[in-house]
């Protein structure tokens, strides 16, 4: 997801040390480096349990409040009138970076309403769960030939090959482009994930003028030639008497590209890392898969995995929390993984446990903004789950798995394993 807000990106400052009196914890939610091994669950339980509404300090930026407590990150999410959206959900402010926004159009992650409301009604209705449902056969089916293409060699690296391939197609179906543009649009979000130096000069800069003019061609040719895909419902889509233009367009792929595709390949590279690490876990549920096992195992990767770490917002007027004055115009940024290893809301909830009953897990987010494409995700998550638990076992890390360097998605970026076939 953190390509599309590349121009924004967070710079990568130095690490700090933040000392709270005498119970001290170093906290630093800045540096990637603190999630380079997943979520920094020590740096949340202190957070939590000492200072829930956390000044954090920011060496490029005005600083934030982090709220680290379900509650709070839960509540937060619902009062979008209170908590803005806008001008952005990343901690670093526009213009610290390129400004791609177009004018005064917006992106739907970063509107408020009334304007939010209005966009997301318009192209939210292929996302509910009864449109989503309908995807089911043919998800499943993708997600079988991308098992197909491993199965027989044995080793494979778990991330490119199987998890990153499904939201990818999943995206390209809904769009009606190519499987393989889908595969190749995903691409050019790595290169706007990877940290700057890591890429060659410019090389950001072009795959977001690859992914745009892309994405003007889909405009272009569903405006002339109309078909039954979610592109060209949202090209000859109104919003308040006005028809979406081919920026307010572009955003919109741009958005879904990348909140779509990250995330679920997250998930499920880092499902299977935890399954990995709880044999007996993995076991159960290979051994007595049934709908409501998966049900509850899939919440249960989406709460110890929470692959969005947070999203931020800025106050609109003065707020009290936890014997805290918040001013407008603060930032508060709400920690997803701290939230759902809350011990306020989830019993035992560094145990990984498949079958935890009400799993109110919140990786989806909450309120106005709470994930448009989860019902599409979950599916994807079920089907890539039951091709790999009912035709892979046995697995065997290669080596030890190199994680995103990203403060904003929690991830697994390489994972090279060995297996069996069922
Ligand atoms: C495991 C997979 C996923 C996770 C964990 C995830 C998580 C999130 C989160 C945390 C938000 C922001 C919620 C908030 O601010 O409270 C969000 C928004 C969004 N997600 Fe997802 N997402 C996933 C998959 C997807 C997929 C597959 C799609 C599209 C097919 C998608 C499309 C979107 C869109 C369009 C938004 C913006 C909604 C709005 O602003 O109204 N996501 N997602």
């Amino acid at each position: 997801m953190t390509g599309l807000f590349f121009a924004w990106r967070l710079v990568h400052p130095k690490p700090q040390f933040h000392d709270n009196g005498s119970a001290t914890m170093h906290i630093d939610l800045l540096n990637p480096e603190t999630f380079a091994h997943g979520h920094p669950l020590a740096q949340y339980q202190w957070l939590r349990d000492n200072d829930p509404v956390h000044w954090h300090d920011e060496p490029n930026g005005t600083g934030f409040w982090a709220l680290t407590r379900f509650e709070d990150v839960a509540e937060c999410g619902r009062q979008p009138l209170i908590y803005s959206s806008e001008p952005t959900i990343m901690i670093t402010d526009p213009e610290t970076g390129i400004d791609v926004s177009g004018g005064d159009h917006k992106m739907l992650l970063m509107m408020d309403p009334p304007q939010h409301t209005l966009l997301r009604k318009t192209i939210s209705r292929e996302f509910t769960r009864g449109p989503a449902a309908e995807l089911r056969p043919r998800i499943s089916e993708l997600a079988a030939t991308i098992v197909n293409k491993i199965i027989d060699r044995g080793e494979c690296d778990f991330v490119a090959q199987v998890a990153g391939e499904l939201p990818s197609y999943v995206i390209a179906e809904l769009m009606g482009i190519p499987l393989d543009d889908g595969r190749d649009l995903y691409k050019l979000t790595e290169i706007l994930h990877s940290a700057p130096a890591a890429v060659a000069d410019g090389a950001q800069a072009d795959a977001v003028t690859q992914m745009f003019a892309y994405a003007q061609a889909v405009y272009r040719d569903k405006k002339a030639r109309p078909r039954d895909d979610l592109a060209s419902q949202i090209v000859h889509a109104e919003v308040d008497g006005r028809s979406l233009d081919e920026i307010d367009f572009q955003l919109f792929f741009m958005l879904l590209i990348d909140a779509g595709g990250d995330t679920t390949r997250n998930l499920v590279a880092g499902g299977l890392y935890q399954l990995i690490q709880n044999p007996l876990a993995l076991n159960d549920w290979q051994q007595h898969r049934s709908e409501a096992l998966d049900h509850s195992a899939r919440d249960e990767l989406l709460r110890v995995v929470s692959p969005v770490i947070y999203m931020r917002r800025t106050l609109k007027k003065e707020v009290q929390l936890h014997g805290k004055t918040l001013q407008a115009g603060d930032k508060v940024v709400r920690y997803f993984g701290a939230a759902n290893f809350d011990n306020r809301r989830f019993t035992t909830p560094l145990k990984l446990n498949l079958h935890r009953d009400a799993n109110a897990q919140i990786a989806f987010g909450t309120g106005a903004h709470v994930c448009l494409g989860q019902h599409i995700a979950r599916i994807e998550i079920d089907c890539m789950f039951h091709e790999v638990l009912t035709r892979m076992k046995d697995f065997h890390l290669l080596e030890k798995p190199v994680w995103l360097e990203s403060n904003f998605i929690s991830g697994i970026r390489k994972m090279p394993l060995q297996f069996q076939k069922s």
